[in-house]
């Protein structure tokens, strides 16, 4: 079977990026490929990681496009091009519009820093999720993968991790914890899930068979 091309989006610093780029070097990622990473911005830190790597890097910057529309159909454009089988969003902070979400049914991923439904969609993101979260006192909190629909983190769930919230916690303890301990486990594994073909959509809700 051939490998599956990942191609992976990102907008900073690239941490969730590392941690696929660590478990690929594992042989962790099943039949699948990085082969891509396209950044929104052109100092994104994560740039210099694939460059590093011998990742094929590519820039689509957000801001030399006028609206969200342009810039989704030229990002569905340059994914064609790519031959993308999957998608990921590693901290990748524009949202795409429909025309992206239509050509890649269930073949895109977002990684979130909360356990989806609590502290997510518009406007959620980064270091606002954590302080958000410790603004209403919850004791505990996590990260969720799942598949990008055109509704901002609404769409399938496809795994969870929790982890606790810690007294005097400030929004970059909570968020460094948050990626420790859950995205960058959770994240590579989905990946693995997705490019063995172990993830089912059925009625808005992920089936995962190991
Ligand atoms: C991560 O915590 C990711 O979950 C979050 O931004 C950070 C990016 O870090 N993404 C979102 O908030 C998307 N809604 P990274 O660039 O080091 O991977």
């Amino acid at each position: 079977m051939p490998k599956k091309n990942i191609v992976v989006l990102v907008s900073g610093g690239g941490t969730n990026l590392q941690a696929l780029i660590d478990a690929q070097g594992r042989g962790e990622l099943g039949n699948g490929e990085i082969t891509c990473v396209i950044a929104s911005k052109a100092d994104a830190y994560a740039l210099t990681r694939a460059a590093d790597n011998g990742i094929k890097a590519r820039t689509l910057i957000r801001k030399d496009y006028g609206d969200i529309a342009s810039y989704s159909k030229a990002m569905r454009d340059l994914l064609i091009e790519e031959k993308a089988d999957l998608i990921v969003y590693a901290g990748f902070m524009t949202i795409l519009d429909e025309n992206v979400c239509d050509a890649f049914p269930n073949q895109m991923i977002n990684v979130h820093p909360a356990l989806i439904p609590s502290f997510c969609g518009k406007g959620f993101y980064g270091l606002h999720v954590h302080e958000c979260a410790l603004q209403k006192g919850v004791k505990v909190s996590g990260a969720t993968v799942h598949f990008v629909t055109a509704e901002c983190d609404a769409g399938p769930i496809i795994l969870q991790k929790a982890v606790e919230v810690q007294e005097g916690d400030t929004p970059e303890a909570l968020q460094k914890r948050i990626m420790e301990q859950a995205e960058w486990k959770i994240l590579p594994k989905a990946v693995q899930l997705f490019c063995d073909g172990k993830i089912e959509v059925k009625d808005g809700k992920t089936i995962i068979s190991e």
